[in-house]
Order: structure tokens, then C-alpha cells, then sequence
């Protein structure tokens, strides 16, 4: 791979800065320092340098967002998006949010260049779980409770069972969490609205294996533990491709 562009992935804020820094005799392959950006060297193998420190080569960027309100999760939009939270030595070519939070929800929000893995998360086939922190009014009872954890008619498709978790374990509730394996369209405010009553908050707290991080405040971002991206990928690996029989629409986050 060519050095300049390995300097990139490892975090140096462009490919302009990473010439720069070649050319002025900054970095070292192996030791031997190299002055050609075109020079190819194994970001896997070679220990690549600058000013003596290794720099640390990533394939991909994996990393976990506290998206706050306020930001559209796209990578270009009329409004603020979620990758202006990102510093410039974060933000790759091929980066995109993991799904859509809308511009008022919060919480956990994937982002990375790798772009099969994303698919996969995504993919409407793989039912990957989506747990929400969400405050309601008015209150939900046993009947929305059913009809939430049963499957909810929207009109254009009736929603997959989810998991409800009331705060307190009791009812009426006006907060809690809920579970959900499909991501359509503004899914869990029309699955309430349904239900008569209206999501005030609403915070995603589990995508898949991962699990917000609380330490991070809201607009803060941190790279996913190793342990994590190899959660990512198993969860990937061991679930099946379900092809379901009837109409199916992409799922949105
Ligand atoms: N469901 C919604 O209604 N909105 C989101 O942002 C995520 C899930």
C-alpha cells in the first residue's frame, strides 16, 4: 500500500499532510527513512514512523458516536451531520453512519468504512437488535404493552414482535426500554403513536452486541475496543440470512 495513503488510515488528517510529512524526511519504514509518498510498504508488518513514533494503521475505522439532537445521521445533508462531530484524523474516505437515528433521537450510533460489515448490520434479512431508552406520555397500560410486544399494525407493514421493559417493572409506564430487530422509518414513534401514545425521548442504547458507553457525552465519539469489533463480526458470522416471504423494505437504521 502506498505510504502517503497509510499515513492517512493511521490517522494523519490528510493526504496533503501526509506528503508533507515525507517529503520532510519525517517518517520511517522499518527504520530506513523513506522521502517518496508513492513508496509502498505493509501497514500490517512494517513498523512505519513519524518523527519515531509508530503510527498506529487501521484497516478499517470502527467507531461508537453519542449522536446528540440536533445532527442527521448522513454524511452530507443540508443541516449538521453526524461526521462534523468527528475530528479530521477520524474521518476516512468511505465513512458512513451504521443506520439513521432521527435528528432528535440520541444515543449509540455506529460509524465506519467498512462498508460490508455495515450491509450486513443493516440488512433487513439479519434482524439485528436495537434497544431504546424512550419516554412516552401519556403513559402506556397493559393494552399498548400487548399490542407493542405482539406486532403493530402501521398501515404498510405490520412491526415484528418487540421487547418492552416498563421502569419499575410496572404499569401504567411513561419510560423504559424497548427492543426492537427491524429499523424502518421512524419505527418506534409510529409504533407508540399507534398505541395512543406520543415518544417524548427517545436514546438508543444497544445496536447489536454493542452497548452505549456512558462515559461519552453526548457528541463524543471513541473508537470501539477490540473486543467489540470482534463482537461486530461474530454477530455478523453467526446470524442466518432469514428471507422473509413477503414484501420487504429496506431498513432505515
Ligand atoms: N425509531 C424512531 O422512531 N426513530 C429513531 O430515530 C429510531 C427508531
Amino acid at each position: 500500500m502506498r505510504l502517503d495513503r497509510i499515513l492517512r488510515e493511521a490517522g494523519v488528517e490528510s493526504r496533503g499532510e501526509a506528503v508533507k510529512r515525507i517529503r520532510a524526511r519525517r517518517v520511517t519504514v522499518n527504520g530506513v527513512t523513506v522521502t517518496d509518498p508513492a513508496a509502498h510498504a505493509d501497514p500490517a508488518a512494517d513498523i512505519i514512523a513519524v518523527d519515531g513514533t509508530p503510527v498506529a494503521w487501521r484497516r478499517f475505522a470502527y467507531v461508537m458516536l453519542r449522536k446528540p439532537a440536533g445532527y442527521v445521521s448522513a454524511t452530507e445533508d443540508r443541516g449538521p451531520t453526524v461526521m462534523e462531530l468527528l475530528p479530521a484524523s477520524v474521518r476516512r474516505p468511505g465513512m458512513f453512519p451504521c443506520g439513521r437515528l432521527d435528528i432528535d433521537t440520541t444515543g449509540l450510533l455506529l460509524i465506519t468504512d467498512d462498508g460490508a460489515l455495515g450491509h450486513f448490520l443493516l440488512s433487513p434479512r439479519r434482524h439485528v437488535a436495537k434497544t431504546y431508552r424512550f419516554t412516552c406520555d401519556p403513559p402506556i397500560g397493559e393494552d399498548a404493552l400487548r399490542a407493542l410486544c405482539g406486532g403493530v399494525d402501521l398501515g404498510d407493514f405490520v412491526t415484528a414482535p418487540a421487547e418492552l421493559a416498563p421502569d419499575g417493572g410496572t404499569l401504567p409506564a411513561s419510560s423504559g426500554e424497548i427492543t426492537v430487530c427491524e429499523g424502518k422509518f421512524h419505527q418506534i414513534k409510529r409504533m407508540f403513536a399507534a398505541c395512543g401514545s406520543t415518544v417524548l425521548t427517545l436514546e438508543r442504547v444497544r445496536f447489536g452486541p454493542l452497548t452505549l458507553d456512558e462515559a461519552l457525552a453526548p457528541g463524543e465519539w471513541r473508537y470501539l475496543t477490540e473486543a467489540e469489533e470482534e463482537a461486530l463480526r461474530a454477530a455478523g458470522r453467526g446470524t442466518p440470512e432469514k428471507r422473509e416471504s413477503g414484501r420487504e423494505s429496506p431498513d432505515r437504521r
